[in-house]
């Protein structure tokens, strides 16, 4: 029998759709026998017709289809009583937020659900394309400078006028990973004078090549300021004192800050403190990204716009969702991606290597187990059922940063 796939529609004001009737076409033409629940992309600007024109059928009411489900796509993790209703072994396959939900993991793991967290995928060549932390923050990082822009009440490129000059805005980000780079592309292509720091050494570069300057203070020896998977670690006390100093003298000439700084696992690094927000011109405008990690600056409150003496803070929640229609394009594609890798097309059935990187990085529970090793850690688990043979997983660890 063909693969049975749902999308569910998001519940929580969540705006964005986990297919689009782009990928629900390249599903059936695998062979899999989509549904999609009414209403699931009219948020994202995808009206029912159009999948039901690429081949999925569109049902009102979900609960009887989503019992039959072999596979159930989300953008967000699904309420319990979805959870339940799902068959023994169903895949679902979501943003699941595993660390900060654990009743969710237990519940997948109580419905025998095989669960992936799309989050947690390995940074290797193979898995760029199902990556969805890099999408959806390549458009945060575009957004969060529009958003800037909209509060901002000075233009941002440098205008020679009859009535005068008006000055090229200076924007400042913070934490040049995949959000900061391309807010550096955007800010730079709308005329600012923009500059940028970051931790890792290796980000100097290329913060350079797409136009900004890098502001870093110097490193403690030998410290290349990221862990060996490329993400940022937090820094010594030491470091971190001289890195106030240098950031609180830079802050006070810009117009625009966009603060992206992330931890994996942690909480946000504090950035920008109260009295260097206060050093700030009025008039100037910090986006902070990081609010829903806690914030790069700790007066940030999330969902809301708020001015602190004079200075807008904006700390907007789900930015990628915020726009919508490209975020559920890339994050479908993401999903498509991930299950056109494990598909068997000869079978036409799905075939999830546990031994293979992507699967034992991502997969939470299996066969009523919590199986995740960082999950496992945290709670014991049962042993999980008897695993295929060995395949040696084809990927290969790619240079960090080589993707823009
Ligand atoms: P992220 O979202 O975890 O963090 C954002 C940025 O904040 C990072 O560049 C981080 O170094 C920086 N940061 C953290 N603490 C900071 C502090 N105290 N001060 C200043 N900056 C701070 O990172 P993201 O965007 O996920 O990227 C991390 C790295 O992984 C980058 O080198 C990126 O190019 C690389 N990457 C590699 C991929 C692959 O090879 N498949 C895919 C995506 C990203």
């Amino acid at each position: 029998m063909a693969v049975s796939l749902t999308v569910l529609k998001e519940a929580g004001g969540e705006p964005r759709v986990a297919a689009t009737p782009e990928t629900v076409k390249k599903m059936s033409a695998l062979g899999m026998k989509v549904t999609v629940e009414a209403g699931a992309g009219a948020e994202a600007g995808f009206d029912d017709a159009s999948y039901k024109s690429a081949g999925a059928n569109v049902a009102k009411t979900i609960g009887a289809v989503l019992k039959k489900s072999d596979v159930v796509f989300a953008v967000r993790a699904p309420a319990t009583a979805q959870v339940k209703a799902m068959k023994a072994g169903a895949v679902l396959v979501a943003s699941l937020n595993p660390y900060q939900d654990a009743a969710g993991v237990k519940a997948y793991a109580a419905a025998k659900v095989r669960a992936m967290a799309m989050e947690l995928m390995p940074r290797i060549t193979r898995a760029q394309s199902m990556d969805i932390l890099s999408s959806q923050s390549n458009l945060s990082g575009y957004k969060a400078v529009l958003d800037a822009t909209a509060e901002y009440t000075r233009a941002l490129p440098m205008m020679m006028t009859a009535a005068g000059t008006v000055p090229a805005a200076r924007v400042f980000v913070m934490g040049a990973g995949v959000a900061g780079l391309q807010a550096i592309a955007t800010a730079k292509r709308l005329g600012a004078i923009v500059s940028a720091t970051d931790v890792r050494r290796a980000a100097a570069e290329q913060v350079e090549s797409l136009g900004g300057t890098f502001v870093m203070v110097e490193a403690d020896e030998d410290d290349s300021g990221e862990t060996a998977g490329g993400y940022a670690k937090e820094m010594s006390a030491d470091y971190k004192k001289r890195q106030q100093a240098l950031v609180t003298e830079h802050i006070a000439k810009q117009d625009i800050v966009i603060c992206t700084a992330l931890i994996p696992g942690r909480p946000a690094p504090e950035l920008v403190t109260k009295k260097m927000l206060e050093g700030m011109k009025p008039g100037s405008v910090l986006v902070d990204l990081a609010v829903e990690q806690g914030g790069n600056c700790k007066l940030s409150k999330a969902g809301k716009v708020t001015v602190h003496k004079g200075v807008k803070l904006v700390a907007h929640k789900n930015v990628p969702g915020r726009l919508a229609g490209n975020a559920s394009e890339l994050f479908s594609r993401n999903l498509f991606n991930f299950i056109d890798a494990f598909f068997d097309k000869e079978k036409k059935t799905l075939a999830l290597d546990w031994e293979d990187e992507i699967v034992a990085g991502i997969g939470l529970t299996r066969d009523g187990a919590v199986v995740h090793p960082a999950l496992k850690a945290a709670k014991p688990a049962k042993k999980p059922a008897a695993k295929k043979p060995a395949k040696k997983p084809a990927a290969k660890k790619s240079a960090r940063g080589a993707k823009k």
